[in-house]
């Protein structure tokens, strides 16, 4: 085997030289977000479920120390995960702190469960975490009864929820920001409230709660925008084979776009409508995508997805399409730099509160690696967004300012660049993709993995 990237493990850098065109076969890791859900909503129900290819990452480790605390019990089985709970209304207290790590879902999901719990659940996170808005579920757990507290007024971690004297309040209005951890953790909390809820969603964010739970027996009703629950039901356990990660493949399809002659499979993907806004974006801009063998797969839609390398152009990106693109934002940034003409992002003002101000961090990765005398690359930022001239990359030292989706955005970025990319903070990827590193290595050979 080829291996075209150096290692400094210890200083977790990365030194990626440019790649041939990708060829091959690669099974991303089970999807982020729906991992969570399968372990959280199952946690919810009194039994025992499977869960097949979970995301085995630092994320949903995250999530998983924490249900322990609270008396949920997991245990591998072979590739799966068995996951065995008293259920919510037999959860423990615990006087300890539920440390969410890096994990915004985490945090924001299981806040909405706290709501629901007759105790006072402490919830932490890392630096990063620490430095992300709280408020947006504090607030209108508040409002649903529950009582909180937290640094800075209650509106970051740390942060404690209780819901000792009940919910008195169902929620009831529309959401301040279109977010699914906010949506997510309000039907939690709606779960256990003593009066109904109704949710009216300001953009279409991702839907995997309300298709888990109503799949778990929970009374949702979807008309539009529009959620409303009925609490009170009784949740059932139930097996989960969960998607691969359209946000990991996102990595791969984009970087087979921007490598002229590549050609690269990816089995298994979620392609659910409101996460595929980066097959879409790639589309505007000339890209080779076909999604084939189209099923279903534990109520999420899936599909195998072929992306050949050719030429882009400038898009925009806007509305609707960065909500259903959220995450792959950083990585679109870099087809953008590679493309033809200009790409403007809008609307995008909810990236500055990520793992990282991906605004910021994404336009320092771009400016170091635009450099080319001839062909620069040109980035200007704007408060809701970013403006991207295309050029040719260049190799530079970059950083990951620990957030993994920039780690992988930038080694995505060396594969077009001339010369050696330094990746700094490479150790980023474990928080979603623990295999990145290694897909890359394999990918470069068109091997299948
Ligand atoms: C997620 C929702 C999104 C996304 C995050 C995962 C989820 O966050 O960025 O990676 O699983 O609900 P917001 O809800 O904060 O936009």
């Amino acid at each position: 085997m080829t291996r075209s990237i150096d290692v400094d493990d210890r200083a977790a850098i990365r030194r990626l030289a440019p790649s041939g065109p990708l060829r091959g076969e690669l099974h991303v890791p089970g999807d982020k977000s729906i991992s969570h859900r399968a372990l959280i909503c199952n946690a919810l129900a009194s039994g025992e479920a499977r869960v097949s290819n979970l995301l085995d990452s630092a994320d949903c480790r995250s999530t998983m120390a924490c249900l322990e605390q609270w008396g949920v019990a997991f245990q591998r089985d072979g590739d799966d995960l068995l996951v065995r709970s008293p259920g919510q209304a037999r959860f423990r207290r615990t006087t300890s702190v539920l440390d969410c790590g890096n994990s915004g879902t985490s945090m924001r999901l299981l806040a909405g469960v706290a709501a629901g719990l007759p105790f006072a659940s402490r919830f932490d996170g890392d630096d990063s975490l620490r430095r992300r808005p709280m408020d947006r579920v504090l607030r209108p757990l508040a409002r649903m009864g529950a009582q909180v507290d937290g640094a800075d007024g209650a509106t970051r971690a740390p942060f404690v929820v209780s819901g000792e004297h009940g919910l008195s309040n169902g929620f009831s209005g529309e959401l301040a920001v279109a977010s699914a951890q906010v949506k997510s953790c309000i039907m939690l909390a709606a779960l256990r409230a003593n009066r109904s809820s109704r949710i009216i969603e300001p953009g279409p964010t991702r839907d995997h709660t309300e298709r888990m739970l109503t799949a778990m027996g929970a009374e949702i009703e979807v008309d539009g925008a529009e959620i409303r629950i009925q609490p009170g039901s009784e949740l059932h356990p139930r097996d989960v084979d969960v998607a691969g990660d359209i946000s990991a493949a996102a990595f791969w399809i984009i970087a087979a776009a921007i490598v002229p002659g590549s050609e690269l499979r990816l089995p298994n993907v979620g392609v659910n409508h409101r996460r595929t806004g980066v097959l879409d974006v790639l589309r505007n801009m000339g890209a080779q995508i076909e999604l084939s063998n189209p099923r279903d797969i534990s109520g999420e839609p899936v599909a195998d997805i072929t992306v050949r390398g050719s030429a882009l152009h400038g898009t925009v990106i806007d509305g609707d399409l960065i909500v259903r693109a959220l995450d792959e934002l950083p990585a679109l940034a870099v087809a953008a730099a590679c493309a033809d003409g200009v790409t403007e992002i809008r609307d995008a003002a909810e990236l500055r509160v990520k793992e990282s101000d991906r605004i910021a961090t994404t336009s320092a990765m771009l400016a170091a690696m635009g450099q080319d005398p001839e062909l620069p690359v040109r980035v200007e930022e704007r408060a809701d967004g970013m403006s991207i001239v295309g050029g040719q990359l260049r190799g530079a030292a970059v950083q990951s300012f620990g957030d993994h989706r920039l780690a992988m955005a930038a080694a995505v970025a060396s594969l077009a660049a001339r010369g050696e990319t330094e990746v700094q903070g490479a150790e980023a990827v474990a928080i979603s993709y623990p295999e990145f590193w290694t897909h890359l290595d394999q990918v470069r050979d068109g091997a299948v993995v």
